[in-house]
């Protein structure tokens, strides 16, 4: 049976993007937010991106109706129970995913696949809090979901290989080239991308050189879209943070050791742009201003 319908937890940055990519894939998708203030915030994140296709000509106004008629927000978890898949993107804290998925086995039908969208929590744990670790995958998206092009589709020792298989071939279907990994902390980008980042922040640190010098150093020696310490703004230190944990914790290596500096940003609540503050101060968006970190 092919995956029809699907159901997204959490409508933030990564949760509205997978739910877009879904509905724009021809999938029927409810999404479910905590209060329906974050459910419409979400729902209103969708519409701009999709508004913004139409004025571009990539997508006619029909086809934008088409996909909002397939998508819609619930605040009720009881709504997927006729779900096909259900794909989680809440914080990342494994306490609070643990409650979700429980929940979720007692409503979701015996059939329905579950895919963290966890960027280094283990998959095989979360899934111990089901009774269906045999229909449990990753499925980690890459911000902005509409944009990027990459899924990273994992399994775990406990896996179906004919499930693995149909989560791949959804992610294909969202418009995502798709790698196939196994759950180990990170999977495959984060397991390359922490490291680097931690060590931007290191040099940054050491006095190697400044803000813009270290970002202008990897857009334009090395191509990057955006450097390393704006990358860190637009993910989120804290986020970021969290994963570096995760990761020191799961493999003991100091390259994923968080730095002093990292720590004491994500103390102090300056977590990136969403908090206006981070390598860069955001006070005029469209103008960031490196911050004196010293
Ligand atoms: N949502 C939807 N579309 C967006 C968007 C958003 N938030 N931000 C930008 N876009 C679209 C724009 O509409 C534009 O579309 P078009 O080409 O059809 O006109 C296109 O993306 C390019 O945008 P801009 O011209 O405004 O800006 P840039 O060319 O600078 O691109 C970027 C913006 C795509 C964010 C680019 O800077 C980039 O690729 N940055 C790196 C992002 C990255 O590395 N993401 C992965 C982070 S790691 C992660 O998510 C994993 C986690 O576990 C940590």
């Amino acid at each position: 049976m092919p995956i029809e319908k699907v159901g997204v937890v959490g409508c933030g940055l990564m949760g509205s993007g997978i739910a877009q990519v879904a509905a724009q894939a021809g999938c029927d998708v409810i999404v479910r937010e905590v209060s329906q203030q974050l459910v419409d915030k979400g729902l209103q994140a969708i519409d701009k991106n999709l508004a913004r296709q139409v004025e571009k000509g990539t997508l006619t106004a029909a086809e934008r109706d088409n996909i909002r008629g397939r998508l819609r927000g619930t605040t009720n978890l009881d709504d997927f129970k006729d779900r096909d898949i259900v794909i989680e993107a809440i914080i990342e804290q494994l306490p609070a995913k643990k409650e979700l998925y429980r929940a979720l086995d007692n409503i979701c039908s015996k059939a329905a696949i579950f895919a963290s969208n966890t960027s280094s929590i283990s998959i095989t744990e979360m899934a111990t809090a089901t009774a269906r670790p045999d229909r449990f995958v990753g499925m980690h998206f890459f911000n902005p979901v509409p944009v990027m092009k990459l899924v990273e589709v994992i399994r775990t020792i406990a896996t179906d290989p004919k499930v693995f298989e149909e989560v791949a071939a959804l992610g294909a279907r969202f418009g995502k080239t798709v790698v196939r990994t196994t759950d180990r902390s990170g999977f495959i980008v984060n397991r390359l991308l922490v490291p680097y980042l931690l060590d931007a922040v290191r040099a940054l640190e050491e006095g190697v050189a400044s803000v813009e010098d270290i970002d202008n150093s990897m857009k334009l020696g090395c191509g990057h879209p955006m450097g390393p310490l704006t990358l860190l703004d637009f993910v989120g230190l804290d986020t970021t943070y969290y994963i570096s944990n995760i990761m020191f914790d799961e493999f003991k290596e100091k390259r994923f050791a968080s730095p002093p500096l990292l720590k004491r940003m994500v103390l102090a609540g300056w977590n990136g742009r969403k908090a206006g503050r981070g390598f860069y101060d955001y006070s005029d968006p469209a103008k960031p201003k490196a911050m004196d970190l010293r």
